[in-house]
C-alpha cells in the first residue's frame, strides 16, 4: 500500500491477549495455577470470610472500613430508591441490562470519587432488584439501610433475604478480576477525564455481552434444556455441531478450571436447601465433567475448563433469582471493581488511546 509500510510494526493479536496494559494493586489472575488475589487475599479465603461491605473498603483502601461503608451503603440505597420515579420507563425496558444501564445513566456524578462510587454501587442494586418487582408484576420493595448490602439487594429483588450469605459469597467472588472487558471498558472512559457514572454505564454494556457477562443465563437454559445427565454429551454435540459455544466453559485466561467455579460450586453445596437444588447441582456437575471432555477433545491444544458463569448460574437460581437478571447481578458485585479501576486509573493520569494499522485503500495518486 502506496505511502504506508506494512512491515513497520507488528499489530497485537486483536483480542489483546498476553498485553498488559495497566500495572494494578487490586488483584491478579493467574492463568496457568488457577489463582485468585483479591486486595491480597485468595479469592477462596475472601468468599469464606469477608462480607461485601469489607470487599469494598479493601478495593476502595476506604479508611471507614466495614462498618462506615455498611453505613454510607445502606443510606445511599435508600436515597436511590427516592431516585426511581425519576428513572421514567428505564426499568421496564424488557432486558435487565437494559434497564439498569438506562437507570444508572440517570445517575449524575458528584465529582466525588468517595462519594460517587458508594451511590453507584448502592443505586446498582436498588436498581438491579426494582427490575426484578417490576417485571414480577410488583412494585420495587424499599431498601432497608440497617441490612448488609447483599441481603438487602435479595430481598429486595424476591422479597425474601433466607439464602444471603451464598449471595453475599457469590457476590465477593466476582467483585473483582484482573482486566477483564468491563473493566478495561471503565478504565478507558476514565483515562478520558470523564465521570464514574461514564465509565460504569460503559462497563454495563461491555458486561452484557455473552462472551463476558451474559452466560449465566444461557447456562441455565443449557441445563434445562439437557435435563437428565444421560442426555448431556448428545444435546453438547449438537449444540457445537450448530456452531455454537458452549455457555460456562472456556477462558480466555485460565488454563484450568476457574477457581471462582469452585468457590462457587461449594457455596451452593452449603445451601443443601430443597431437593431441586441438590438435583441442579448435580446436573450441572454432570454436564460440566462431558462437556470438558468433548471440548478435551475437539480442542487438545486449549484446555476448555468450567469458568465462573458456570455455577453461578447454579446459586443465583438457588438463591431465587430470576435468570433474566443474573447478568445485571454480576454488576451487582462487580461494580466494587470498576469503581476501585477507576480510582486507579485517574492516578495514573494517562489517556488510553492505542493506535490501529490502517489498511483500507489510499486516496487516488493524483491527488
Ligand atoms: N465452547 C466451544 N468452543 C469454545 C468455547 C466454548 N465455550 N470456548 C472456546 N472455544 C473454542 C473457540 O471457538 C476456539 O476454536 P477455534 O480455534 O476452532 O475457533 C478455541 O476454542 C479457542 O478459543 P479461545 O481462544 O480459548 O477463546 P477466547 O479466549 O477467544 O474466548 C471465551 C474465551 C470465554 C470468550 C470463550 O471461551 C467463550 O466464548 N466461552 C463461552 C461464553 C462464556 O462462558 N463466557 C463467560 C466468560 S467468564
Amino acid at each position: 500500500m502506496e505511502g504506508i509500510d506494512p512491515t513497520r510494526s507488528e499489530v497485537v493479536a486483536s483480542g489483546l491477549e498476553g498485553v498488559e496494559v495497566a500495572s494494578t494493586a487490586l488483584s491478579h489472575v493467574d492463568g496457568e495455577q488457577g489463582r485468585l488475589i483479591v486486595a491480597g487475599r485468595d479469592v477462596e479465603d475472601l468468599a469464606a470470610q469477608a462480607g461485601f461491605e469489607e470487599v469494598c473498603a479493601l478495593l476502595w483502601e476506604d479508611a471507614s472500613g466495614r462498618e462506615g461503608l455498611g453505613s454510607a451503603l445502606g443510606r445511599a440505597r435508600v436515597l436511590a430508591f427516592e431516585e426511581i420515579p425519576r428513572l421514567g420507563s428505564a426499568l421496564e425496558a424488557s432486558d435487565a441490562m437494559d434497564g439498569l444501564r438506562a437507570a444508572i445513566a440517570h445517575l449524575s456524578a458528584g465529582g466525588d470519587l468517595r462519594e460517587d462510587r458508594v451511590r453507584v454501587t448502592a443505586a446498582m442494586a436498588v436498581f438491579a432488584a426494582a427490575w426484578c418487582r417490576i417485571h414480577a408484576g410488583a412494585p420495587p420493595l424499599a431498601p432497608d439501610a440497617g441490612s448488609s448490602h447483599a441481603a438487602d439487594y435479595l430481598r429486595m429483588a424476591t422479597g425474601s433475604r433466607e439464602q444471603a450469605r451464598a449471595l453475599e459469597a457469590y457476590l465477593v467472588t466476582v467483585a473483582e478480576h484482573g482486566m477483564n472487558a468491563s473493566t478495561f471498558a471503565a478504565r478507558v472512559v476514565a483515562s478520558t477525564g470523564s465521570d464514574l457514572v461514564s465509565a460504569v454505564v460503559a462497563a454495563l454494556g461491555a458486561l452484557k455481552g455473552p462472551l463476558h457477562g451474559g452466560a449465566p443465563g444461557p447456562v441455565l437454559d443449557m441445563l434445562d434444556a439437557v435435563g437428565e445427565p444421560e442426555r448431556a454429551a448428545a444435546w453438547l454435540e449438537a449444540e457445537l455441531g450448530a456452531g455454537r459455544r458452549i455457555m460456562g466453559m472456556g477462558h480466555r485466561v485460565y488454563r484450568v478450571r476457574d477457581p471462582r467455579a469452585a468457590v462457587l460450586e461449594r457455596a451452593v453445596e452449603a445451601l443443601e436447601r430443597t431437593g431441586n437444588s441438590a438435583a441442579r447441582l448435580r446436573l450441572a456437575r454432570a454436564v460440566e465433567r462431558t462437556a470438558e471432555a468433548i471440548l478435551q477433545a475437539r480442542h487438545p491444544e486449549r484446555r476448555l475448563r468450567a469458568n465462573v458463569e458456570f455455577y453461578t448460574a447454579v446459586l443465583l437460581e438457588a438463591v431465587g433469582l430470576p435468570r433474566e437478571a443474573f447478568a445485571a447481578t454480576f454488576a451487582v458485585g462487580r461494580v466494587v471493581g470498576w469503581c476501585a479501576h477507576v480510582a486507579e486509573q485517574r492516578r495514573t493520569g494517562r489517556l488510553i488511546r492505542p493506535s490501529a494499522r490502517y489498511v483500507g485503500p489510499m486516496p487516488p495518486a493524483s491527488r
